[in-house]
């Protein structure tokens, strides 16, 4: 159990003893040194209920709150607040079991099957900036989904299907005729565009694209050939994107829209047989009556077109379908802007009313805001145009890399460009991950790239700084005893202590800046220590224990950094 939960547990039965078994014990860290550790909060909420004296009913709690070896200073103050300080001792113990553990000394979790289904970029173009959200913020909620101990599956739900696809082809087969396909294909944006040009201005053309549709519709082999070469090379694209990015999506995550083709016209039928279909004007409709029109009606979903065509929402409940009966998932979450919200509770909706998704698996859309510019609009190049996220990450990187150069000219060339990579792309993502993700935020590069303030290159630098004092101190002993005197020991080891919590609450919300907050809280209390708390000039016991802190506020920041995707260097 966490300190947190211990805690909670413990007031819990302290305020049954004390006649309020219902009332929630409300603990939480203390929100200032003065008030301790944590405090519980609960016995206003109680007092109230039973009509009863706060501070009477406090006094009667904290006699029977029991805390021996855990606190060591029990107070009520104001109305009925109590303020619970942490045994140093305790505290101490609980380090260096951290400290020897593998996972800093999480519990292992019950483990779900959870899939985090995110990046899922539509292929017919390349990746840009609108995609760059749901693939990190996906890839962080996996990473410590996976941390805790479940069962995680990785997916990306790739656009490869639909009638861009029929002009693409046509187009492919266009350009190889000419012999320059491969050229062509290495810039998708550019062979998006041509092949746009190519179906706006001639006939047939336009009538070959559609061809294609059928025939890959139908599945024609030769034409579905043509289209797996397209959907490679724009794959190979992502991967680099996701390469550059340090995220883990593989080839293996990759489930694109096509591979639920052959389930639409299932999902239909069996959306008839259970009776949620209506036909309107010739489509196939489900109508929801949690979901109102302005005018109060019933919201109609459309899953088949009047020309046949199935839609997104089609093959996101072919998806969900597959993810139960296949995958047997507990848990999916689906890292998608949040201005498809209603479009996932629509589709969710119709999953539990057909019987696609049982009550048990759960279905979260883990939305986020919108990645704007310096002048509060989304995010664009300065004519107007959509940014490449791989020229995005190139130029985080030669911005890191000035910076490194600026900073330490003297570098070998090869360490600049790993610090460069590691700090540009760490800025871009900690940007983000930093912040509550359902807010819109200001991508500034100046603001991310700082050395000082709540951003990459102030963690990853503290993070080397602590590791320079193990560089200077060939007696650190791993095996050291932790001895807390001072308050500032004593705050950042209360702090480290709470990792644990933390993870559990990113799991639990899918909000990384939870980690990141509180990872910038650690560092923030360790510089404090590490100035209030001499460790190399220090001897003996308090020296090795010192030593101790640090070696668990670098284990914590190193394992968090990582959770979030984000690199560590020894030195920078
Ligand atoms: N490909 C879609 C887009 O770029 C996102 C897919 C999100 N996932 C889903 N299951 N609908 O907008």
């Amino acid at each position: 159990m966490t300190i947190h939960q211990l805690i909670n547990e413990r007031v819990q039965a302290a305020l049954a003893a004390a006649g309020a078994p219902d009332a929630p014990a409300v603990v939480q860290p203390a929100s200032k040194p003065e008030f301790g550790d944590y405090q519980a909060n609960g016995v206003m909420g109680a007092a109230k209920a039973l009509k009863t004296n706060p501070r009477a009913l406090a006094e009667k709690v904290v006699a029977a709150l029991d805390l021996a070896g855990i606190a060591d200073k029990v107070e009520i103050a104001g109305p009925g607040f109590i303020n619970i300080h942490l045994a140093p001792e305790y505290l101490a113990r609980r380090s260096e079991a951290a400290l020897k553990d593998d996972k800093l000394g999480i519990a292992p979790v019950k483990p779900l099957r959870v899939m985090v289904e995110y990046s899922s970029p539509n292929l017919a173009k390349e990746m840009h900036v609108g995609h760059l959200r749901s693939s990190i913020i996906g890839d962080a909620l996996a990473r410590v989904m996976e941390y805790v101990g479940h069962d995680v599956v990785r997916a990306n739900h790739v656009g490869d299907w639909g009638t861009q696809f029929g002009m693409l082809v046509a187009y492919l087969v266009e350009t190889s005729h000419a012999g320059d396909a491969d050229l062509q294909l290495s810039d998708l944006e550019t062979f998006y565009r041509n092949a746009k040009i190519r179906f706006d201005e001639s006939e047939d053309f336009a009538n070959t694209a559609r061809d294609y549709v059928v025939k890959l519709q139908g599945g024609d082999e030769e034409v579905l050939k043509l289209w797996r070469r397209f959907v490679d090379v724009s794959l190979k694209h992502c991967e680099d994107v996701y390469e550059k990015l340090n995220v883990g999506l593989k080839r293996e995550h990759v489930r694109g829209e096509s591979s639920y083709n052959d389930d639409l016209p299932v999902i239909v039928k069996e959306l008839r047989e259970s009776g949620l279909l209506t036909e309107d004007d010739g489509a196939q409709v489900v109508f929801l009556e949690e979901f109102r029109t302005q005018e109060d009606k019933p919201m109609g979903v459309i899953v088949q077109k009047k020309d046949g065509g199935f839609i997104y929402t089609t093959t996101d409940i072919g998806a969900v379908r597959y993810r139960h009966r296949e995958l047997k998932l507990d848990r999916v979450i689906y890292v998608v802007d949040a201005r498809q919200s209603q479009h996932f509770a629509q589709m969710f909706t119709i999953c539990r009313k057909a019987g696609f998704a049982p009550e048990g698996m759960s279905l979260e859309h883990v939305g986020f805001g919108v990645m704007m510019g310096d002048d509060g609009k989304p995010f664009k190049t300065r004519s107007g145009g959509t940014v490449k996220l791989i020229e995005l990450l190139h130029e985080a990187e030669e911005r890191a890399y000035a910076l490194v150069s600026e900073k330490n000219p003297d570098l070998p060339e090869a360490q600049k460009h790993e610090i460069a990579n590691a700090v540009g792309i760490g800025a871009v993502k900690y940007a983000d991950l930093s912040k509550n993700r359902m807010s819109d935020y200001i991508f500034n590069w100046d603001t991310m790239l700082a050395f000082e303030g709540n951003t990459a290159p102030y963690l990853q630098y503290a993070y080397t700084r602590v590791q320079s004092v193990f560089r200077k101190a060939e007696d650190y002993d791993a095996n050291a005893k932790i001895v807390i005197t001072e308050p500032a020991e004593k705050q950042l080891a209360a702090a480290l202590a709470q990792f644990e919590d933390t993870l559990n609450a990113v799991v639990e919300g899918c909000y990384p800046h939870y980690l990141s907050q509180y990872l910038y809280h650690i560092a923030t209390l360790f510089s404090r220590f590490y100035e209030a708390c001499p460790i190399l000039k220090s001897e003996g016991e308090v020296r090795a224990s010192r030593l101790q802190l640090a070696a668990l506020t670098a284990k914590t920041l190193r394992t968090g950094l990582d959770l979030l995707g984000i690199k560590v260097l020894e030195s920078m």
